[in-house]
């Protein structure tokens, strides 16, 4: 199923949750909404759901109008076909699990051995074999988020809505179940929509990544396009690139960091763009012996903080008064190194990118002040 989205604005009273969306998903996609806290993206998984009515805009499914505010359609949320599992899943405390994930199947009428089928097949899926018989008042958190999961499941829907269905599980179920997710949703041919704040769940599940800011998007595309090339400073930010420092620009390929004469060798950037900030991962600034001598982009500093992970440790080196970069290094190197020493860092050009601070639709409606 395709989903498309025009131009959807969806209000509660006076605060805009989603502002003019666009956005198209392909059958059989995996399309994961990113985004920080209360930027919209429940909302507009509601909105498809038929759950919200939006003030504006079109929705439709496989060319079939969900919903057009112009021409007054509104399809009930029970006619769309269109499952959700929701960030607060709701999952019925009186019954077992087996009638918790049978309830939709039963609702419609379908023969006794075709839900106790499938209802089995959800139920390993998500992973609570031997659950079956257990009153779901009597589960974990994150057993109750399978549940609701394997309920979803279980309706076999053209689309899917995912708000956050695997948040309550530990790291190796998490991991396990969303293979089994990715595994299920290219064997049915599921459209998805999926939210997550992990970060890495979301590169792995996603076809396509929505970057969503202050009821926008304000990019999108394919995991590494979205990783290796935010569009600016404040997505860049979100995705974890730890040193986003301010900049100014000196000619087409240098910038000096604000404050101080020190200058860097970058690649061609975009000026217009108002305030500048150089990005670059930790992992990608080289440290000590690694950091080639004589480089332009090779500077010195001194060990302000120094912080062992286990496997790695993260260096926090000051280049200049208020200029520091976090930097990633060996467990060797957090033996052999002390606070204060001074180091040699390398920046290499290709490893930063010079991005306004935000995108450039937001960055008028963050002048506006209407955030
Ligand atoms: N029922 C509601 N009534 C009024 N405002 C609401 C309602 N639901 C959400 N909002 C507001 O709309 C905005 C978007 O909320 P939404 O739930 O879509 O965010 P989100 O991106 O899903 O956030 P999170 O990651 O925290 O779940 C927020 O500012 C929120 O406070
Ligand atoms: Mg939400």
């Amino acid at each position: 199923m395709t989903i498309k989205i025009e131009n959807l604005t969806l209000s509660y009273g006076d605060s805009v949750a989603v502002r003019n969306l666009s956005l198209e998903i392909e059958q059989g996609e995996a399309l994961v909404l990113l985004g920080q806290s209360g930027c919209g993206k429940t909302s507009t998984m509601r909105c498809i759901a038929g759950l919200e009515t939006p003030d504006e805009g079109r929705i439709s499914v496989d060319g079939e109008v969900l919903f057009d505010a112009d021409r007054g359609v509104n399809r009930p949320s029970h006619k769309r076909n269109i499952g959700m599992v929701f960030q607060s899943y709701a999952i019925w405390p009186h019954m077992t699990v087996f009638e918790n994930v049978a309830f939709p199947l039963r609702m419609k009428k379908l023969p006794k051995a075709e839900v106790a089928r499938r209802v089995e097949e959800a139920i390993t899926v998500v992973g609570l074999d031997g659950f079956a018989e257990r009153g779901a008042s009597m589960l974990s958190g994150g057993q109750m988020q399978r549940v609701a999961l394997a309920r979803s499941i279980v309706m076999e829907p053209s689309v899917m809505l995912l708000d956050e269905p695997l948040s309550n599980l530990d790291a190796r179920l998490r991991h396990r179940l969303r293979t089994d997710l990715r595994e299920l949703q290219h064997r049915l041919g599921l459209t998805a929509v999926y939210v997550t704040h992990d970060q890495e769940e979301a590169l792995a599940l996603a076809d396509h990544i929505a970057m969503m800011q202050f009821g926008r998007i304000v990019q999108i595309g394919r995991p590494d396009e979205i990783y290796g090339r935010p569009l600016s400073a404040s997505i860049a930010d979100f995705l974890g690139v730890a040193n986003i420092i301010p900049v100014r620009p000196l000619d087409a390929r240098s910038v000096g960091f604000e404050g101080t004469d020190i200058g860097i060798q970058v690649e061609p950037y975009d000026d217009r763009a108002g305030e500048l900030r150089a990005c670059i991962r930790a992992e990608d600034i080289l440290l000590g012996d690694d950091a080639p001598a004589e480089s332009a982009n090779t500077l010195e500093g001194e060990i302000v903080a120094r912080e062992f992970l286990g496997a790695t440790a993260t260096f926090r080196v000051r280049i200049a008064p208020g200029v520091e970069l976090d930097v990633f290094g060996t467990k060797q190197q957090a033996n052999r190194t002390r606070e204060g020493e001074r180091v040699r860092v390398h920046l290499p050009v290709e490893a930063i990118q010079v991005l306004p601070t935000e995108a450039p639709e937001l960055a008028e409606h963050v002048r506006e002040g209407a955030a």
